[in-house]
């Protein structure tokens, strides 16, 4: 628990770092690390972006499969996954684009895209962190309440709930807002060596109380965590307020 935004952001980015660091990549062993979208990793990403202009930390050999990617979006369109991981993060560190992976929510056959990049991220040798944020329906990336534990990479339909909360982003019209997402499964997140969830904000103290308080279920797909043995959360205060 930390006090704020910032700060949170600033220990998962120091956290990733050590972890890269240590890991010590090569072209041949690179760091898989798997990405999140939202606002909550924003104060990570802005961490980690001043850790690479100050030359403490090195993208080069780092490969990034991002956790999610409205379907039908345009890759261009400003609330594309794509686009804003570019804007945020990409276009700011030293990480060649070749190297960074991001669902293709126009590809002409979804379930093929899906099954390619669970290839995919097998052929690399599973991914090292899973960096996740959370929905106010306590969804990882696109599990929304529902989704089988055990899940994969799939298309998934929104929940009102989430294309409420993100209709934000859409000029607040949630006509404009996609229905559904290609998005990694709960499976796909408990098969990566360590998972770090950035929840922060009032908004998200519920399904933080749900999902670390309550038992493993399907509802508030966070909970899956509880079964895997090597995961942290970093909060700030006012997401603790239901616990
Ligand atoms: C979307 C993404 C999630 C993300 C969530 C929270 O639903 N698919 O991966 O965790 O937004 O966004 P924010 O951090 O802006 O609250």
């Amino acid at each position: 628990i930390r006090d704020d935004a910032a700060q949170v952001g600033e220990y998962i980015a120091s956290y990733i770092a050590k972890r890269i660091i240590e890991f010590d990549p090569t072209p041949t062993k690179p760091f898989v690390l798997g990405l999140p979208t939202g606002s909550s990793p924003i104060p990570t990403y802005k961490a980690l972006i001043a850790r690479v202009k100050r030359g403490e930390l090195s993208f080069k050999h780092v490969v990034t499969f991002n956790m999610d990617e409205y379907v039908g979006l345009p890759r261009d369109h400003p609330e594309s996954y794509h686009s804003f991981m570019f804007r945020e993060f990409f276009s700011h560190v030293d990480i060649p684009p070749t190297q960074v992976h991001i669902l293709n929510g126009n590809a002409p056959d979804l379930a093929a895209e899906c099954a390619a990049y669970e290839a995919s991220i097998r052929e690399y040798g599973g991914i090292e962190l899973f960096l996740g944020g959370i929905g106010e329906d306590g969804h990882i990336a696109f599990n929304e309440p529902g989704s089988s534990l055990a899940s994969r990479t799939r298309i998934k339909t929104l929940a009102y709930d989430t294309i409420l909360a993100n209709a934000r982003f859409f000029d607040n019209d949630i006509a404009k807002v996609p229905r559904m997402a290609l998005t990694v499964g709960v499976g796909t997140v408990l098969d990566s060596r360590e998972v770090v969830v950035v929840v922060t904000g009032l908004r998200k103290a519920l399904a933080l109380g749900k999902a670390i308080e309550d038992g493993v279920n399907h509802l508030w797909t966070l909970s899956a965590l509880q079964l895997h043995p090597w995961a942290l959360i970093v909060v700030d205060e006012d997401a603790t307020s239901e616990l």
